[in-house]
């Protein structure tokens, strides 16, 4: 085996040493169930681990990731892994969580080709047309690349709202929030987007709300710089 690779495993070893020192029976305890109460659903980026992030550990939170952090209506893997959160596992939050600076995000708005990943960051032009001329009025290219950034969690915010599993949990009256997050990858820190929405008649007044905060914010940056 590769000496790196052997770092990794005295790793791994040193890790659940200290976790079940800290917390004996942590892992034997895991074994009967898991009942995480969040499903996170964000970008593939290396930099942006949920658990981590979120100070939680093994357990904690049920972990959906993809390049861009896109929801797709036509993405089983995406929709398997919601509706197992939410009908078997009965988290009670789910948080889309996007993160500036994200490669994907970046391709989308420049048009780069970077591979196989370009036919699914179609998604992600989908967005950035959807809100061209307002992104187009922003002279300097790395607010624009953040906003965008931003723009994608509240589409794929809504799309996660509209998927047939999210409004079935809501149409039988179970409790799940969808919120829309953002990371700064140079801080280290979640921002709220305030897309948040706790049954379908919050969707449509929750994006609206949102994307109105999201451009008077943009606005207000915008002039700073000028
Ligand atoms: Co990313």
């Amino acid at each position: 085996m590769p000496h790196r690779l052997r770092d990794l495993l005295a790793k791994n070893q040193l890790w659940a040493e200290g976790v079940e020192a800290a917390r004996p029976g942590f892992f034997t305890g895991l074994l009967q169930q898991q009942a995480p109460q969040y499903l996170w659903i964000g970008c593939a980026d290396s930099r942006v681990p949920a658990n981590e992030i979120l100070g939680l550990l093994p357990g904690d939170v049920f972990v959906h990731r993809n390049v861009a952090n896109v929801v797709v209506h036509s993405d089983l893997n995406a929709l398997s892994v919601m509706q197992y959160a939410i009908d078997q596992l009965h988290v009670r939050h789910i948080m889309v969580v996007g993160h500036y600076g994200c490669g994907g995000v970046t391709a989308a708005l420049r048009g780069l080709r970077i591979g196989l990943a370009d036919n699914w960051l179609r998604h992600v032009h989908d967005v950035r047309n959807k809100h061209r001329a307002w992104l187009e009025a922003i002279a300097d290219e790395d607010v624009r690349l953040m906003a965008l950034c931003e723009l994608n969690v509240l589409e794929q915010s809504l799309n996660c709202c509209e998927t047939t599993v999210v409004q079935d949990a809501w149409a039988r009256g179970q409790s799940v929030v969808v919120h829309g997050w953002v990371y700064g990858l140079h801080n280290g820190l979640l921002q709220d987007l305030e897309m948040t929405a706790r049954d379908a008649s919050e969707v449509g007044p929750a994006y609206e709300r949102a994307l109105v905060a999201l451009k008077a914010r943009w606005s207000a940056e915008t002039a700073a710089l000028a």
